[in-house]
């Protein structure tokens, strides 16, 4: 098959199309025909030299995808799926290939309504804002939640996410036009980040119950400040920096809580529970039309330098497909 390699870590320049040898299926995998892909920042990191995959997962990038059960590895059988399914995947790498080898509980059916392509975009976002706004954030209907990055692929779905559970959503982002977007899809308090301090905005609006964060570093000391009491703090990046000081005494008298995750360096078991909260609450969300795939533009998987020129850029808002 072929895959996009990366020869070394560098640029963008660095991913190269190459003939790979096929996946081999382990025990509980299925082998997936890959119809789509999408980029996430991960993946620029991992090109980087920053983000190595974990002990076992594929050398490609890829945290996700779409396409065709076209084989059932050893033990895959009465699992449910067949030859010839549709699906979509969570995936711990290996996604910008050809074909990807998937343990079974990583696999998800093509909601209703949403085409094999587009679905490529769900997965990583919905396993990650579902697993960390409910499992970790408690996120509730009519608390207040602040999505930085309101524009991001994370940011896109999360909004629609908590605004179809009842939550009041803010945003942060850097342009107007990205806010503009996130009113779309349900954000009712908006902040350019460039302009405005979102911490003035998000006190003098009551305070945020939860926070989804993906600076790290550089916001953390702006997030507790706009926490309100019992607030919780959700760290899933690090684009500010891994390092900052903490005031514990603004977290003792707030009762704040700290927390931060990744999806990729959970154990399969707990990716497998994770994909089937999601089935069961956010799928019917996605189906009945609540939340929609963003995707910002969709390029050939052979040209996934140019998309990862494009993350890099920030110019997109929502998620940059690569098709076969
Ligand atoms: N822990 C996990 O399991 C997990 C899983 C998936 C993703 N993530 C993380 O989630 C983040 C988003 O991922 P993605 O794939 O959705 O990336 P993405 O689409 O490239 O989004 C990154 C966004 O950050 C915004 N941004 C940059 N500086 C900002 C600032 N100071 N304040 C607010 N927003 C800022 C950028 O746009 P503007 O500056 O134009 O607003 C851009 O929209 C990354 O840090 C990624 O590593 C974590």
């Amino acid at each position: 098959m072929h895959a996009i390699r990366i020869t070394e870590p560098g640029g963008p320049e660095v991913l190269s199309w190459s003939e790979v040898p096929d996946p081999v299926l382990q025990e509980g995998e299925v082998l997936v025909d890959v119809a789509a892909t999408a980029v996430n920042r991960a993946d620029v990191a991992q090109r980087l030299g920053n983000y190595p995959p974990p002990s076992g997962a594929s050398e490609y990038p890829g945290l996700e995808c779409s396409g065709t059960v076209t084989g059932l590895g050893p033990g895959a059988e009465g699992s449910g799926w067949s030859v010839g399914d549709p699906v979509c995947a969570l995936l711990t790498g290996g996604g910008y290939a050809e074909q990807v080898a998937v343990p079974v509980g990583q696999l998800l059916p093509i909601p209703k309504g949403v085409d094999l392509v587009e679905a490529a975009a769900l997965p990583e976002v919905a396993c990650t804002v579902w697993s960390n706004l409910v499992m970790v954030g408690g996120l509730r209907c009519g608390q207040t939640v602040l999505v930085h990055g309101g524009g991001s692929g994370i940011g896109t779905f999360a909004v629609q996410f908590a605004r179809a559970l009842g939550a009041r959503v803010a945003v942060t982002a850097g342009s107007d036009e990205k806010l503009e977007r996130c009113r779309e899809l349900g954000a009712e308090i908006t902040v350019n980040y460039r302009t405005e301090d979102f911490t003035e905005r998000l006190r003098a609006e009551g305070g945020a119950d939860l926070i989804l964060d993906i600076m790290g570093g550089s916001y953390l000391d702006a997030n507790l400040r706009s926490l309100t009491t019992n607030g919780r703090l959700v760290i899933i990046g690090l684009m500010g920096g891994r390092r900052s000081e903490i005031d514990l005494g603004r977290m003792l008298a707030k009762r704040l809580s700290v927390q931060a995750t990744t999806l990729r360096s959970r154990p399969e078991a707990e990716k497998a529970a994770i994909v089937s909260g999601v089935l069961e609450q956010v799928w019917p969300l996605v189906e009945g039309g609540a939340i929609r795939p963003v995707v910002d533009r969709t390029l050939p998987l052979r040209d996934a330098a140019e998309a990862h020129r494009v993350m890099e850029s920030s110019a997109h808002t929502g998620k940059i497909l690569l098709t076969r």
